[in-house]
């Protein structure tokens, strides 16, 4: 096909030899199959941040570490030189995810390099070779979603045990390859423990995966692993062989209502008691 703009400076720095075909033009970034010598590859276009658009990026970026403190101030004041170098954390940050995840174990793809706004990875391909179907497009047993479902929570503690959180999770950024689920799309990876919104994208992640399997199992819809994994993070006791049920124990010991006013009576009457003597011993 003819070079698209974005893959120009790639083919003439050498890094791609040609591109086979459009993948996916999606709201964030387009995605193509180029050749690289004799290997198919997957190379991603970010677009441009005013034409992205989707994420709020703060909510994300918070608590993420700039290289130096201009950077970090030039941030904070949004200005020209803030604005460039927001953008070039956001096409860095995705390579970084995926170079932080492939080092403990996540199923992601293998990334190469990022180039002039570019991110070079491994084709993601199922069991002939094509590119791999999205886990939403996947008619899969309930045998098989109770696996799968049992993997990615598995895959989200792991990634929390490296500090980082999806973000975007769900059934359009799985794809299913001949080994199983392989997680894609991490521009926007948290950082966990400096972001504020951690617990509740960790829980929209968890929850998008439930709702996800649960098509095909049903039962997976009652479980709750978010709240699980977030107590045990916080005290410092998550590890990827933590043993977790699905079931979050709330606090249900009914409040002790009664105790509680009986107790501020008793404290009403002791400051009554005090101010009668007090006023006694004024007048006397
Ligand atoms: N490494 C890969 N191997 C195979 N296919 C891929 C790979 N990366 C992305 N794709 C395909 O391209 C699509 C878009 O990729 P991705 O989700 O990373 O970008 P996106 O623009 O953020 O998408 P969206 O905005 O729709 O969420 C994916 O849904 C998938 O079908
Ligand atoms: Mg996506």
């Amino acid at each position: 096909m003819k070079t698209p703009k974005g893959l120009e400076p790639l083919i003439d720095d050498g890094m791609i030899d040609a591109v086979v075909r459009r993948l996916k033009s999606g709201k964030e970034a387009s995605v193509y199959v180029v050749a690289c010598a004799d290997q198919l590859r997957c190379a991603k276009v970010y677009k441009e941040a005013e034409q992205r658009g989707f994420h709020k990026l703060a909510q994300y970026t918070e608590g993420r570490k700039t290289r130096n403190s201009r950077d970090q101030r030039a941030m904070g004041r949004r200005g020209r030189h803030g604005r460039r170098v927001e953008e070039a954390e956001w096409k860095n940050a995705e390579v970084q995810a995926l170079y932080r995840l492939a080092a403990v174990g996540v199923r992601v793809p293998v990334p190469y390099l990022v180039h002039e706004g570019v991110l070079l990875m491994e084709l993601v391909r199922d069991a002939h070779g094509a590119p791999a179907p999205r886990l939403n497009e996947a008619e899969i047993s309930a045998e098989q979603a109770r696996e799968w479902h049992a993997f990615m929570i598995g895959q989200i503690v792991r990634m929390l045990c490296a500090g980082l959180i999806h973000g975007d999770l769900s059934d359009f950024n799985v794809l299913l390859d001949a080994h199983g689920p392989v997680i894609i799309d991490l521009p926007q990876a948290v950082d966990a423990a400096g972001n504020n919104n951690a617990f509740a994208m960790l829980e929209r992640d968890v929850n998008n995966m439930r709702a996800a399997f649960g098509r095909s199992a049903p039962e997976l819809l009652t479980t709750e692993y978010a709240r699980e994994i977030w107590r045990l993070y916080e005290a410092g006791d998550l590890t990827t062989a933590s043993v977790l049920t699905g079931r979050f124990a709330r606090d249900e010991t009914a409040a002790d209502v009664d105790g509680v006013l009986d107790h501020i009576e008793e404290e009403r009457h002791a400051a009554a008691e005090r101010l009668r003597r007090r006023q006694e011993a004024d007048a006397a």
